[in-house]
């Protein structure tokens, strides 16, 4: 089987290019490497450099055949969303509206999404379903539910099935040590927690300690990127499989704060990481913690590597190589 990954230069893209390999697959990777890197591009790969956004370039890859497409290729800072969504627009709606057509008219017959948590919006209840109601805060979930929609009628009319696959907060580094490359300028916890530890950064901010939960500090379900490579794989074979469209949480069902996060990487790196409490960041609901029991159900996925030590450990192991 061969699989192509649309930004499978990139930090989950990466991941899932190994877990590919692994599983026998044979893997093509398009990027533009605005944000990838070729070190994070295992060996045996095909490397196809071009942009989403040039059909020139798209095109004549998804024309090479393709048992599925992994699309991969979106801008995530949810923050920029909110004040440049011009850049989210052309590259989250207009490009992969290119991947949709262009496997529509490639006869590409699978293609999974890398979707969001963040479709959901302010959580109604915990953990969040699959049925939870869809209302994104930020211009960046919205790109990821308007997709979705788009696939659902290209499958409805094209048969072109998917699976979209909402994470949760991707994080953790390969247990083999076979990724070095880390996230420039990274604006997620962990990466600027390891920053501080590196000495990168001076300290950390924990936007806010006023929020309803144990210690005051925001609560996420934090989804080892091991775990998130291998539902992809399981989704694509449950595709070719069951011919049947998906759409599924991808979480650890547990929650982590943020100083549980950073008391941990004190712990694992013996740096002192400062920090000091600044003021919330606009729009961060207090706690987000995912149901996957749909991803279990249907695909026998299961988080195995998703808890707090493997997670900063792993991390860990990949930042202390950068101490200042
Ligand atoms: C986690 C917690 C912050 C940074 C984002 C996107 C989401 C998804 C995952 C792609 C929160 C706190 C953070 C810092 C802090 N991206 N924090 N100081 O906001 O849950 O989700 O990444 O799919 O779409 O919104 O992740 O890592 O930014 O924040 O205190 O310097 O850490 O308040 O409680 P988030 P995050």
């Amino acid at each position: 089987m061969r699989v192509l990954l649309i930004g499978g230069a990139g930090y989950i893209g990466a991941h899932c290019a190994l877990a590919f390999l692994d599983r026998g697959y044979r893997v093509g990777i398009f990027d533009n490497f605005s944000t990838g890197s070729m070190d994070n591009i295992p060996s045996g790969c095909e490397v196809y450099t071009g942009d989403i956004n040039n059909v020139d370039q798209l095109n004549p890859v998804l024309s090479l055949g393709w048992d599925g497409v992994v699309h991969l290729a979106a801008l995530k800072a949810a923050g920029v969303s909110m004040t440049e969504p011009e850049i989210f627009a052309r590259n989250n709606i207009s490009g992969s509206l290119n991947i949709i057509c262009g496997c529509s008219e490639h006869a590409i017959k699978h293609i999974i999404l890398s979707s969001s948590a963040a479709v959901y919006g302010e959580p109604k209840y915990l953990p969040i379903d699959e049925q939870h109601p869809t209302n994104p805060e930020n211009y960046y979930g919205y790109t990821k539910l308007s997709i979705e929609g788009h696939l659902d009628w290209f499958d409805r009319l094209k048969g072109l099935t998917y699976a979209s696959l909402r994470y949760f907060n991707a994080a953790g580094y390969d247990l083999q040590g076979r990724m070095q490359g880390v996230e420039r300028d990274p604006a997620n916890l962990i990466p600027v927690v390891m920053e501080t530890a590196a000495g990168i950064r001076s300290e950390l901010q924990i936007f806010g300690n006023d929020y309803d939960t144990a210690d005051g500090t925001g609560i996420r379900d934090y989804v080892h990127v091991t775990d998130l490579a291998a539902g992809h794989v399981l989704a694509l074979e449950y595709l070719v499989e069951t011919q049947t469209s998906i759409t599924v949480n991808l979480g650890s069902q547990s929650g982590l704060s943020v100083l549980e996060i950073l008391d941990k990487s004190r712990e694992v790196s013996g740096k002192s990481i400062p920090a000091r409490i600044s003021d919330r960041r606009l729009g961060d609901p207090a706690k987000l913690v995912a149901s996957s029991a749909k991803a279990r159900e249907l695909l026998g996925w299961e988080a195995q590597y998703s808890d707090l030590d493997t997670i900063i450990a792993s991390t860990w192991e990949i930042y202390k190589g950068f101490v200042k």
